[in-house]
């Protein structure tokens, strides 16, 4: 296993966030967590990269127990984080965004700013613009891509399609398919649960800071409990109950 949490509470002053949460992510898969506004998918995230201490309950990370493991050096054992909002410096170029990305790590780096760029297209174009003045799915782009650059085993990505338009949310999750076929392990947050379902091989529904269901993602895709509470019906009806006209 990868990735292994065990029991994770979470708590910001008095309110427990999160409250006893057990998930798990093995090397090669995407796991997607889903689950409605508050329900504690940025803190699990958070709590993962380092960002926010346990209260109680561990982490492990390689069979390596990493709960009270800083932020900065759980980035060099392999955590990578797109933060929700992107992130993205405004004052720098796209290029220093990435190379920010790798500030810790030393050696050549110019074969994964290759890997990124050739990622992202754009991104190349791109090089010398100010972040600040990037659009939001270009931002997005920065964001993924310097986290990349921090070489990681698993990347986490906290709802990369907010507030982009459909075309570049089919995009992003086309980029994060061919980011995980190049051998990283991604655990994906996301409110539009049903391209991130699509997308990942397992998912875990959170609600109220605590893991409701979980499941292969395919399998969550038919549960009724799910589409009706995540998946608001715009997948249509599943497939089973469209073949009436035989
Ligand atoms: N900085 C904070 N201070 C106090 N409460 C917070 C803070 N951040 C998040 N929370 C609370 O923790 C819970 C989980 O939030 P969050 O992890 O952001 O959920 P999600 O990402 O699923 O929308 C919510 O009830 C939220 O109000
Ligand atoms: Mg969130």
């Amino acid at each position: 296993m990868l990735l292994e949490i065990s029991d994770m509470r979470v708590h910001y002053g008095k309110i427990e966030a999160l409250k006893g949460i057990s998930l798990e992510v093995d090397e090669g898969e995407i796991v997607t967590l889903i689950g409605a506004n508050g329900a504690g998918k940025t803190t699990t995230l958070k709590t993962i990269s380092g960002l926010r201490p346990v209260s109680s309950g561990s982490i492990r990370f390689q069979g390596k127990n990493i709960t009270k493991v800083p932020g900065h050096k759980r980035v060099l054992l392999g955590i990578g984080q797109s933060p929700e909002g992107r992130g993205v410096f405004p004052g720098m170029t796209v290029h220093e965004n990435l190379l920010m990305g790798a500030y810790a790590r030393k050696g050549d780096l110019s074969k994964d700013l290759e890997e990124v760029y050739g990622l992202f297209p754009r991104l190349a174009e791109r090089k010398t613009q100010f972040g600040g003045t990037m659009s939001g799915g270009e931002q997005q782009m920065v964001a993924i891509g310097r986290a990349l650059m921090t070489k990681p085993r698993v990347l986490l990505l906290d709802e990369p399609s907010m507030g982009l338009a459909p075309l570049l949310v089919a995009q992003i999750f086309d980029i994060i398919r061919e980011i995980n076929r190049r051998g990283t392990t991604v655990l994906l947050v996301e409110q539009n649960a049903s391209q991130a379902l699509q997308l990942a091989h397992r998912a875990y529904v959170l609600e109220t800071g605590q893991v409701l269901k979980s499941a292969p993602a395919a399998d969550l895709l038919n549960d009724p409990e799910v589409r009706a509470a995540y998946l608001g019906g715009d997948l249509g009806q599943p497939e089973e109950e469209t073949s009436e006209t035989g």
